[in-house]
């Protein structure tokens, strides 16, 4: 008989059950599930609604069902559907009919969103901690990297010349930001639904503020419909994870680029890359190819959630139980990723001169030769359109612009004289754009300062 058979005359088509089921994956709540029952009825107790002989017989018996649950002891059944209703079968089991008094005061719909709060407040903890190491490997490879010049990119064609530490604290502010918005996710997170009931809160004389301290939560949510209907905080982190993954999907394609032979920028450790079952010598990047390819998913459970939600009158719908295998997918997919990035980041090797030789060989200084003729008072665009002409002539002699002569700088134009040879060198390129957030080196040791300063605040 299930455990809301009474009004049923019939037992459910055999396939309803399997249909129905969540606890395939709804058993991941266990511990949370039994954590919101032992501080429910702690409160039903201290609310004289049973007396204190039940409450210690029904906290016992839940204590002994998670050893059970986390023993691999307890057998969860479909039949029972759903973690909440496996955890109450085996507690009557456990304890007897006295454990029927757990559910006084409480629907499933309420139990539900409180487990998934519960479960995603650790989960943003442990997200926050493993981006935190995430900003710290890529500040380790910056420090590491001030003076190494490598070409910046725009259109994926070399444009102006920065430093690696400069476009590796780019993503530091980036994972920064994510931080930010998990942590200012979390007042949003932290409120007990617990108390709302089916949808209109209970008849009993509950204390939700009770509960909701018991279990750490800032408050509760106030709005009894909204507290069983409300699923904003997992669309939320679902969203942050998206942006998560986004930056770090960014990340593992320049790390995949600059691994390739065309590139040659680093190698990334043995450790983090894997080899062809065919062709003996590759080194593939698949840790940082599997980030980028798992992006997918986690967009893909943003977007199957606030489907989900569209269409939802007030108060809970079934529907909801789809709010479930997405989340944890994402948590565990996210887990996965920034577990691995941290040491990958730490553990790659970059080739500095090759960064220097892409410089080098190339026309990234074309700007500074334009800025130098703006200096003897050339207006930008004139002077725009004379170093077009010199970099097309050079790349017909197939030559860099510090391969020319004096006099052949001045057929083009006469102001120029022999300090442009300096200017054009690739270090002094770099070191001239002395601007807040730009890539000299005086500024870059700022934006340092500025992430660690952050990073240890978080
Ligand atoms: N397994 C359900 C879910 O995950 C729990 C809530 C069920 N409530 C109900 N009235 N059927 O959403």
């Amino acid at each position: 008989m299930k455990l809301w058979g009474g009004r049923f005359t019939k037992s459910t088509n055999e396939l309803v059950d399997e249909y129905t089921a969540s606890i395939t994956f709804d058993q991941k709540l266990a511990l949370y599930d039994i954590q919101g029952s032992l501080a429910h009825v702690e409160m039903l107790r201290v609310c004289q609604i049973i007396n204190n002989q039940d409450a210690h017989a029904i906290q016992e018996g839940l204590l002994k069902v998670l050893e059970k649950i986390k023993s691999g002891e307890a057998h969860l059944s479909e039949e029972h559907e759903d973690i909440h209703m496996n955890v109450e079968k085996l507690l009557i089991d456990e304890i007897g009919s006295v454990g029927g008094k757990l559910h006084t005061g409480r629907s499933r719909n309420d139990q539900v969103a409180l487990d998934m709060r519960l479960y995603l407040r650790d989960a943003l903890i442990r997200i926050s901690t493993l981006l935190v190491n995430v900003e710290k490997a890529l500040l380790n490879q910056a420090k590491q990297n001030i003076d190494t010049i490598l070409p910046g990119y725009t259109h994926l064609q070399r444009a102006q010349p920065v430093r690696l530490a400069h476009h590796l604290l780019a993503y530091t502010f980036m994972f920064q930001r994510d931080i930010e918005r998990v942590c200012d996710s979390w007042k949003r997170v932290n409120l007990s639904p617990l108390g709302a009931g089916a949808l209109a809160g209970t008849t009993f004389p509950i204390d939700r503020n009770y509960v909701a301290q018991k279990l750490n939560f800032d408050g509760i949510c106030p709005n009894s419909l909204d507290a069983v209907s409300d699923r904003d905080f997992v669309v939320e982190f679902l969203s942050n994870a998206s942006l998560i993954s986004m930056h770090l999907s960014r990340l593992c394609e320049e790390l995949i680029q600059w691994s390739s032979a065309e590139f040659n920028f680093i190698e990334l450790d043995d450790a983090f890359c894997t080899g062809s079952s065919m062709m003996p010598q590759k080194k593939n990047p698949d840790v940082a190819e599997l980030v980028r390819g798992k992006t997918g998913r986690v967009y893909g459970n943003l977007m199957s959630l606030l489907t989900t939600l569209k269409g939802l009158p007030l108060a809970y719908n079934k529907d909801m139980q789809e709010d479930k295998e997405g989340m944890f997918d994402t948590v565990e997919t996210l887990e996965g990723a920034l577990a691995l990035f941290a040491p990958m980041i730490d553990t790659m090797e970059v080739k500095k001169e090759n960064m220097y030789e892409a410089v080098v060989k190339d026309y990234s200084n074309a700007t500074d030769l334009a800025d130098y003729l703006v200096g003897k008072d050339i207006p930008f665009r004139e002077a725009h359109a004379i170093v077009g002409q010199i970099v097309l002539s050079c790349i017909q002699q197939k030559k860099y612009l510090l391969d020319l002569t004096l006099e052949q700088y001045q057929e083009y134009c006469p102001h120029i004289e022999k300090d442009i040879y300096q200017v054009l060198d690739p270090k002094a390129v770099v070191d001239a754009r002395d601007v807040d957030g730009g890539p000299a080196k005086n500024r870059v040791l700022d934006q340092m300062d500025i992430a660690e300063d952050l990073i240890q605040t978080n």
